[in-house]
């Protein structure tokens, strides 16, 4: 990894809307057609991209060529891609195309075998029944991805996932296990997370009240092997990350541990293989036919042109239900951001809300919304040709839906197609008048097709490194730092101070006196507030404290 500095990425770049070549992308999203009549399909590793429901044009690509140009997008996509510093406000490089490289470095390789020899042993020992996995957010939606999407009918391992702070997660996770055959798996990248220790500590408990050394049951993956270690985790049960490995783009490190134990270590080797793949397709691709390009392009128009607050990511495989949060955090946890990297307002709207669920679930959830409600939201329909299952007609229908709604978004119905349509059905005209306009979809909705040709891992890794680069491509185009995440700091740190104020008091009369202050200061003198809190906060930390 080289050690060159980040000035220039802070410093030479102009501010986006000052840019000609920004005016000129704009001016031609405008100026040319909403809806797609020309078929427009990008062939990429393990899927191919069905651009048509986009806005596009000559000119529109052209001017978005030249946009990538002025964003020095060429020399950013190399630095990402030879672990150079891009993550700016972190110092720090974002290589997680390293892990996936057919070559990687010694370490890299090392770590890599170590992870694949401990899953041999245990597959031979046929040890750990259960797994229990604990980790949040980069730490817990890969695996629960992978997991789901290739041990969807079950697997010899029940894997059990553990996230949330709330008790239930823990409970429900433990509930029911034998803790002789239980391996827990505590994943961490900095290994402070107050969710994954807290619910580690729970774990180890009962492991203990089973008359067990938790130190056999439990095994951590992390960039701070000390902290595991300090917390009582043998060296030999420690995989590592790096520091240089987002978290929200662990899932190709020894973060995958419990996926290698539920799916197997050749799921891992194919989602690398896919990755890798769409790394090189990135990386050579000419611009136009640059699938991740091409979509980020799609997304700044959508976003920052035409307004749309929000994508929608509809899977139409059920394999793929955790896509949706995965893809969720990858994109807002990334482009949540509105500052570029000198510090200055982007000065137009950024990272949209993503959202979805699986078709044709979603269809009888939202898609009334989608159709004819007054916003909608750009839409990345995915699905796969081959079924991998043996009923037919489910997959034709579950096609079908996929493309009709696809059709229905992009088409609309105008009135007087809507009216026709009443009349047909043998409606007056007085009442085919009124009820005409419910009928109307008004069509142009912007989306994306996405088709593996079957859920493979292959196609898999591919797909997610899709969304990486995508992610990436839109962060260079708006100048924003598409890897640091402060604004999950700040909530962190109150929550620290928040759980401090919420326990308990020592007697009752402290009690009442913590009452008073805290109902007279949030009544009468908030300037005079003994703590940074607003009332409501101090009113319910009163009410909730115990
Ligand atoms: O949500 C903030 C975040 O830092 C994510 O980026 C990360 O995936 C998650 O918390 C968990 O962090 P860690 O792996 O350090 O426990």
């Amino acid at each position: 990894m080289s050690n060159a500095p980040s000035r220039f990425l802070v410093t030479a770049r102009a501010p986006l809307t000052e840019l000609p070549a920004w005016k000129r992308f704009v001016v031609a999203a405008q100026t040319c057609a909403a809806r797609a009549d020309e078929l427009d399909l990008i062939e990429a590793p393990g899927l191919v991209l069905d651009a048509s429901g986009q806005r596009h044009a000559p000119e529109l690509l052209a001017a978005g060529e030249a946009l990538l140009e002025a964003r020095g997008f060429a020399e950013q996509r190399q630095r990402l891609l030879a672990g150079d510093e891009v993550n700016v406000t972190e110092h720090r490089a974002a290589w997680h195309t390293i892990l996936r490289a057919p070559t990687a470095p010694t370490d890299v390789q090392a770590e890599r075998e170590r992870m694949d020899a401990w899953v041999r042993r245990a597959d031979a020992e046929r040890r750990w029944r259960h797994i229990v996995h604990v980790g949040i957010g980069g730490s817990d939606w890969g695996v629960r991805l992978a997991v789901s999407a290739f041990g969807y009918a079950g697997t010899w391992r029940d894997v059990r996932f553990v996230a949330n702070i709330d008790g239930h997660a823990i409970e429900g996770g433990l509930a029911g296990l034998d803790p002789r055959d239980t391996l827990v798996v505590l994943v961490s990248k900095s290994f402070t997370t107050s969710e994954t220790l807290e619910n580690g500590a729970r774990a180890r408990e009962w492991l203990v009240a089973a008359g067990l050394d938790p130190a056999d049951h439990l095994v951590a993956v992390t960039a701070r092997p000390e902290r595991a270690r300090a917390w009582g985790i043998p060296e030999a049960q420690i995989f590592r990350l790096w520091d240089w490995v987002g978290g929200r783009f662990s899932i190709w490190s020894a973060v995958s541990l419990t996926t290698a134990l539920s799916v197997g270590s050749d799921v891992l080797a194919g989602l690398r293989m896919g990755a890798a793949a769409m790394d090189a397709h990135f990386a050579q691709a000419p611009l136009l036919a640059n699938a991740p390009v091409r979509m980020a392009l799609a997304g700044i128009v959508n976003r920052s042109i035409l307004g749309h607050g929000s994508l929608n990511i509809a899977p139409y495989d059920s394999r793929l239900a955790n896509l949706v949060p995965y893809v969720q955090q990858l994109d807002m946890e990334s482009l949540g951001k509105s500052v570029d990297l000198a510090g200055r307002p982007v000065g137009v709207p950024t990272g949209p809300a993503v959202w979805g669920m699986p078709g044709t679930d979603a269809q009888h959830t939202f898609f009334q919304w989608m159709h004819q409600g007054s916003d909608g939201a750009p839409v990345d329909f995915i699905l796969c040709s081959q079924a991998d299952h043996h009923w037919a007609s489910h997959h034709r229908q579950l096609l079908a839906n996929c493309l009709a709604q696809r059709e229905a978004l992009m088409r609309g119905k105008t009135l007087a197609q809507a009216r026709a349509e009443c009349l047909a059905e043998g409606l007056t005209p007085e009442q085919a008048d009124w009820l005409a306009p419910h009928r109307v979809h008004p069509g142009g909705r912007p989306n994306h097709l996405i088709v593996l040709p079957r859920l493979s891992p292959y196609s898999l890794g591919a797909l997610l490194a899709l969304y990486e680069h995508r992610v990436f491509t839109q962060g260079v185009i708006w100048g924003i730092d598409p890897f640091d995440q402060w604004g999950v700091e700040y909530g962190k740190v109150l929550a620290r101070g928040i759980a401090q104020a919420l326990q308990p008091v020592a007697s009752e009369a402290r009690w009442d006196s913590a009452l008073d202050t805290v109902a007279q200061t949030a009544a009468t003198r908030p300037a005079d507030r003994p703590s940074d809190h607003d009332a409501s906060t101090c009113h319910w930390i009163a009410q909730l404290r115990g």
